[in-house]
């Protein structure tokens, strides 16, 4: 036996100076550096490995044999290290994305129908049990259809009741100042029998009050068929009067260019029912909109044979119905969004 090889010696103070180094190690940045100082193809274990074969026959297996020691060694607590290193990280993450089930919790947020929305669907359904369906048409409409079909030429003094937003395109453009455009829409695109209601937004540059808006909404109806006469018309308001509100209906001669005759109705007021209160101006009745019999020249307009076909139409304001049914006093509280006031309606 010759005395201990000096590789043996510097093969421990490797392996003893690398257990101190990593003791210290607090991060994985660290710790992968370590490894490839002392275990990486190019560390400093490796390399001594290597000189092995360089050194005496006889000095070789025990040489080895710490060789091998240092290097499993090593390995062994490279991985512990790695280990507790990916535990603390863990645990700090966790700590740090905890959840506090002390703190008060946050009370969801539930939506309801706007007053008017309730109306609308009120009105769908109350129509739809009398045979009636929904039809649409766009808010941005053809001059034609909001005017010309209707029996509104331009220049006719007719259209100064309705204050319009024209949108200044060759052909005519507006934004509808009611609904009855659809009439026109569903007309052309059917044949007798028509029974629909055509809810919908309108625009109008009206001066805003306690009764009016610039836009707004409408419900729209029409049916056109064999012997439609006007007592269908005042039927079927009856009936709807009675059953959204629970109130009377009557009418009043008025003009409009596409119906003839032509009426305004009123529902008696709410409020006093029909005795007159401030509500109702001391009327005993509040007026929601207009109707009559489909005007001949709007058929010929749609190639409905008037001698054949009779219609009756009608609009109305779910506005004013929304404000009778809740004693609203004045309509712009309707498209104000002020929470105060809706939250009423939750
Ligand atoms: N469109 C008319 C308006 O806005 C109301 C109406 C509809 C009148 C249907 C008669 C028939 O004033």
């Amino acid at each position: 036996m010759t005395e201990q090889h000096s590789l043996i010696t510097a093969l421990r103070e490797l392996q003893a100076r690398a257990e101190s180094e990593l003791g210290a190690i607090t991060d994985l940045q660290q710790l992968e550096e370590w490894r490839i100082r002392y275990l990486g193809t190019k560390g400093a274990l490796t390399m001594a490995l290597k000189d092995l074969g360089t050194i005496p026959k006889e000095d070789r297996p025990a040489a080895g044999q710490t060789a091998n020691t240092a290097k499993r060694t090593l390995e062994a607590a490279y991985d512990r290290h790695l280990a507790e290193l990916r535990q603390a990280a863990l645990a700090t993450g966790l700590s740090a994305e905890a959840i506090d089930i002390t703190l008060p919790g946050r009370r969801p947020q539930l939506g309801y129908s706007h007053p008017v929305r309730e109306t609308l669907q009120d009105i769908i359904r109350i129509f739809g049990s009398m045979g009636f369906s929904v039809a649409e048409g766009p808010e941005v409409e053809w001059d034609r259809f909001n005017f010309e079909l209707l029996n509104i030429p331009e220049d006719h003094p007719a259209r100064d009741t309705m204050d319009t937003f024209y949108v200044d395109v060759p052909g005519g453009i507006v934004l509808r100042t009611h609904t009855s455009p659809v009439q026109a829409r569903v007309m052309l695109s059917q044949r007798p029998p028509v029974r629909v209601i055509a809810p919908g937004r309108c625009f109008r540059r009206d001066q805003e009050d306690a009764s009016h808006l610039s836009y707004f909404w409408q419900c729209e109806g029409l049916a056109v068929d064999r012997d439609v006469t006007f007592s269908d018309l005042k039927g079927v308001l009856a009936s709807f009067a009675d059953q959204i509100l629970g109130c009377k209906v009557r009418f009043r001669p008025h003009h409009f260019q596409f119906t003839e005759p032509s009426a305004e109705f009123d529902f008696s007021c709410l409020v006093c029912g029909g005795k007159g209160c401030r509500t109702c101006k001391y009327e005993g009745w509040l007026e929601i909109s207009g109707a009559g019999m489909v005007h001949p020249q709007v058929l010929r307009n749609m190639d409905y044979d008037p001698a054949v076909y009779s219609g009756f139409a009608f609009g109305m304001g779910p506005e004013r119905i929304t404000m009778m049914r809740y004693g609203i006093s004045d309509i712009r509280l309707l498209n104000a969004n002020d929470m105060r006031f809706l939250r009423q309606f939750a």
